[in-house]
Formats: structure tokens, C-alpha cells, sequence
């Protein structure tokens, strides 16, 4: 997608749509406003009929025969203008991007008003850039039929005359990034699992490394027997698809800076092995990699960033199957760390991957370690499919990752993980079970499951089992958390 920046009278760009916003009240915007009076009223028109409420995510598209350089005007409800902040603003956008969808509208112009200036501003296009991107993407590349019109070519900004446009150009740039790694990320998880196998996720990073130059290192089957990666070799087992373990390097920042270390939960499909999980809706269980995309979703837009900062991204990635050879409820199993697992239950198998990932990140010496998973079903019971949950062995780190994703609007809550959680974890025949404490607070146990690895380093657990994904009519990846991974690796490159 193309962005750029646009200046002089907005009545003479040529453009197939400008984006006009319109208040409950029916009151018009500054760019509304300035487009009905060259049109001869014909937005005040359109709104007395009634098509519109201008209640939030509301829209309408008029065909504008004369006075202005536009074919389009498309009307978009902003709500309340005592309301109308960041979150409604995002609202509208995407509710504007989602009607052009189906039209030949292939360039469209936003017009930001001359109230607007300051960090809102250049937050907003940043989002904008992002949300273009969010709005035009589709995943139709399996279907026989799918729809090749060139929805969302090109996004041009018009700017308030009193803008920096350095800043502006930056906001955009960023913005692009985090939506391109959005894009990858919903693919990866929207991708049916006999294609997006653990192979080939392993070649989506050597692409990346191709195109960024990043460091890639993939290990088989035999390093990590090597390595002693029992419990996570012992989720693959019973499937033909061979594990991999995926190791992308981003050295942007200084030499010997310790890195951030991404690591990202990439079961490509989750059957629940022996503890065999239902029929209904296990298709869903395609995403239980959507960690997995998410981090290289996020290692694309450090990428295109060019991001002044070392990035590690691990992925171990399997299938979890079950069959003649398959881990039985019961065997007991020895990580890399050297802890004994009685593995109880074998669909909580995220946590016997990443535990080895998480020993291996070691390696590294990290500054930081955010792991982002699919971990639990009680993730989506506690917080829904609105928050991801957070879980960090330093409070700090989980405070720096809430903050990035309220900024980002990619929300995230702080959960405990106080010592009685982690004493349930106990096993009579191992050093430790994969399962404890039954359903109650199911993702607390898990996490503090991870937390027995993490001894090393600063970590932060992010539980996105209800918001990687949508269930229903929208059934498909969400891109979440890239944009807040995003925002946490840009503050710690010192990005201002
Ligand atoms: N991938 C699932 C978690 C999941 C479930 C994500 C539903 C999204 C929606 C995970 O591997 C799993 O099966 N967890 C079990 C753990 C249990 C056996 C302790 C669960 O949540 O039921
Ligand atoms: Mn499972
Ligand atoms: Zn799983």
C-alpha cells in the first residue's frame, strides 16, 4: 500500500474517495464541512435523509457529480464529539476501511482538521498507516474465486497546514511496519494447518532473514536431541511433520547490547494428543501457533524499522498428534533445564514446548525475555477475547508491556502469580507435573509452570488464546499482539 502526504485545497485533489467524518449530532467535520459547501450542500443532503446516524462504525458513500476533485465522499459516523478520542477514532476507521472493502474504491484521502496537531496527531497516523493496511488485508488466496481487486492501493493524508513533516513521514513509516507485520502474522495463523506446518514456518523466517538480513538458524530434530529438548520433542512425536526450532537474530543495536529475546508458542495444529480434545470447533486449534506468527510478525516490522536494537525471536515449533508412538499421560519426561516432568495431561503441551525455549534463551543473556502463546482455554474464560493476559517474574516488565499495548489499543492485563500458585505445582514421580491445580485459575498454573524456567532473566508471559484469534461469521486471526510487541521494542530501541 501506498501512503503519502498531501497539502493544498482538499475540494481540488483527485482522488475515488475522501473520508468525512460526521457526529451523532449530525454535525459535519472541518473537511466535511469545506466539501459540502463546494459540493452545493450535497453532504447536508445526504445526512438529512437519514441514511446516516453517525453513530459510531456507521457509514455511507456518495457519488459526487461536481464542485470537487473527489468521485467519492464516504461518510463515517464519529459518535458523540464530547467522546470522540484515540479509541473512537480507530473505530472509524476501520468501520471506513470495512465499507470500501467491497468497492472499486481503490485510493482514498483523510483529511486530518486544523484542530489537530501535537502527539495526536502523529499517533493517529500512525494508527491510520497501520489500520489501512488492517482494513485492506483479506485472505482469500485458497478460495478458487477470490476477489483480485486492488482494494486499498493507495492512502494519501491531508495534513493541517501547521505539521511537522518529518514526524508525519516517521509516523507513517512506523505505522506501515507494524501493519505489515500484522498482515504476515494473520496469514501465518489463517493459513490451514497441512499447509502452515512446522516447515513451513521455518521457511517464513528464512524469508525474513533473506529480506532483513537477520541471522537464521534452524534446528532439527537431531540438535535438539542433542540438546536434551525432551519435552518439546516429546509433542511431536506422533506426528509426521518434523519439529523445528527456529532462532531469527536482528542485531540493530550496539555490538554486545544484551538483546530482547521473542519467543513465540508454534503448535501448528493441536489435536490435544492422547488427551484427545473434542470435535467441536477443533479446526480452531490451527492457531494455536498464532504465538509463533505473532513474533515473526513482529521480527517483519523490526525489520522494515530497521530497528536500532538486538532482537532474538524463538520458535519452537511441532505438531500435537496422537498415534502408536505418541507421549502417553503419565510418561515423565527430562527438559533441557534438567527438571523432570510428569507430563498428566498431554493437550497442556504449549508449556512443554516453550519450557526448553525458554532454557535456550538463556544463551543469550537477555536484557528481557516476552514469550507470547496460545496457553490456555482459561485465558479466554478470565479476560475474553478483548485482553491478553500478562504474567512476568519482574513486575516492571509487565507494566512496560501494559503500557505499550494501551498505547497501540492492543490491551493487556497484569495478572499475579503469587507463591500459593506456584506450591500447587507438584508432582509424586517427577520434579515437576505439566498440569496442577485442576481448572481453577488455569492460566496462573501454566504460567507458573514457565516461571520455573525463567530463572535467568527478566520474563513476561503473554497468554493470547482469546484475542489471537476471532471465532464465528469473522472467524479468522486478529494480528494481535504485534502491535503491542511493536511499541515495546520501539520504546526500548528509544524511539521517541
Ligand atoms: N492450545 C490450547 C489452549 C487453547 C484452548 C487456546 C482454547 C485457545 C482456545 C492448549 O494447548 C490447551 O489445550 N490447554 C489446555 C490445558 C489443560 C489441559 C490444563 C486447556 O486450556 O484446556
Ligand atoms: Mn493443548
Ligand atoms: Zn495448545
Amino acid at each position: 500500500m501506498e501512503f503519502s502526504i498531501k497539502s493544498g485545497d482538499l475540494n481540488q485533489i483527485k482522488t475515488a474517495c475522501i473520508l468525512v467524518g460526521l457526529y451523532e449530532s449530525k454535525q459535519l467535520d472541518e473537511a466535511g464541512t469545506k466539501l459540502d459547501k463546494a459540493t452545493g450542500q450535497a453532504l447536508t443532503r445526504a445526512v438529512k435523509s437519514g441514511d446516516i446516524s453517525g453513530k459510531p462504525g456507521s457509514t455511507l458513500l456518495l457519488h459526487i457529480e461536481k464542485g470537487i476533485g473527489a468521485e467519492r465522499v464516504l461518510l463515517v459516523g464519529l459518535g458523540a464529539e464530547k467522546s470522540y478520542g484515540r479509541k473512537a477514532f480507530c473505530t472509524a476507521l476501520s468501520a471506513a476501511f470495512k465499507a470500501l472493502k467491497g468497492t472499486a474504491v481503490t485510493d482514498v484521502i483523510m483529511s486530518f482538521d486544523s484542530k489537530q496537531s501535537g502527539d495526536d496527531l502523529y499517533w493517529k497516523l500512525e494508527q491510520a498507516a497501520a489500520l489501512a493496511i488492517d482494513g485492506a488485508y483479506r485472505f482469500d488466496q485458497l478460495k478458487s474465486n477470490g476477489d483480485s481487486r486492488n482494494v486499498g492501493k493507495a492512502v494519501g493524508f491531508h495534513l493541517p497546514g501547521k505539521h511537522d513533516a518529518a514526524r508525519a513521514k516517521e509516523a507513517l513509516r512506523r505505522g506501515e511496519a507494524i501493519g505489515e507485520g500484522m498482515s504476515l502474522t494473520k496469514t501465518l495463523g489463517n493459513l490451514p494447518p497441512n499447509i502452515c506446518t512446522p516447515t513451513y514456518l521455518a521457511d517464513t523466517a528464512k524469508q525474513l532473514a533473506k529480506q532483513f538480513k537477520f541471522k537464521v538458524n534452524i534446528l532439527e530434530k537431531k540438535d535438539m536431541e542433542k540438546l536434551g529438548m525432551n519435552t518439546l520433542l516429546s509433542v511431536s512425536k506422533a506426528s509426521y511433520q518434523p519439529p523445528k526450532f527456529i532462532v531469527l537474530e536482528h542485531n540493530g543495536g550496539k555490538k554486545g547490547d544484551k538483546p530482547v529475546v521473542l519467543v513465540g508458542k508454534g503448535i501448528t495444529f493441536d489435536t490435544g494428543g492422547i488427551s484427545l480434545k473434542p470435535a467441536a470447533e477443533m479446526d480452531e486449534m490451527k492457531y494455536d501457533m498464532g504465538g509463533a506468527a505473532a513474533v515473526l510478525g513482529a521480527m517483519k516490522t523490526v525489520g522494515l524499522m530497521k530497528l536500532p536494537l538486538n532482537v532474538v525471536m524463538l520458535v519452537p515449533t511441532c505438531e500435537n498428534m496422537p498415534g502408536g508412538n505418541a507421549t502417553r499421560p503419565g510418561d515423565i519426561v527430562k527438559s533441557m533445564a534438567g527438571h523432570t516432568v510428569e507430563i498428566l495431561n498431554t493437550d497442556a503441551e504449549g508449556r512443554l514446548i516453550l519450557c526448553d525455549a525458554l532454557t535456550y534463551a538463556e544463551r543469550f543473556k537477555p536484557a528481557a525475555v516476552v514469550d507470547a502463546a496460545t496457553l490456555t482455554g482459561a485465558m479466554v474464560i478470565a479476560l475474553g477475547h478483548i485482553t491478553t493476559g500478562i504474567f512476568a517474574n519482574k513486575d516492571a516488565l509487565a507494566q512496560e508491556l501494559v503500557a505499550a499495548g494501551n498505547e497501540k489499543l492492543d490491551f493487556a492485563w497484569h495478572l499475579p502469580m503469587f507463591d500459593e500458585y506456584n506450591d500447587l505445582l507438584k508432582s509424586n514421580f517427577a520434579d515437576i507435573p505439566n498440569i496442577s491445580g485442576g481448572r481453577a485459575g488455569g492460566s496462573i498454573t501454566a504460567a507458573c509452570f514457565l516461571s520455573r524456567f525463567t530463572k535467568q532473566y527478566d520474563w513476561a508471559h503473554l497468554d493470547i488464546a482469546g484475542t489471537a484469534w476471532k471465532s464465528g461469521a469473522d472467524k479468522g486471526a486478529t494480528g494481535r499482539p504485534v502491535s503491542l510487541l511493536s511499541q515495546f521494542l520501539f520504546k526500548r530501541a528509544g524511539l521517541k
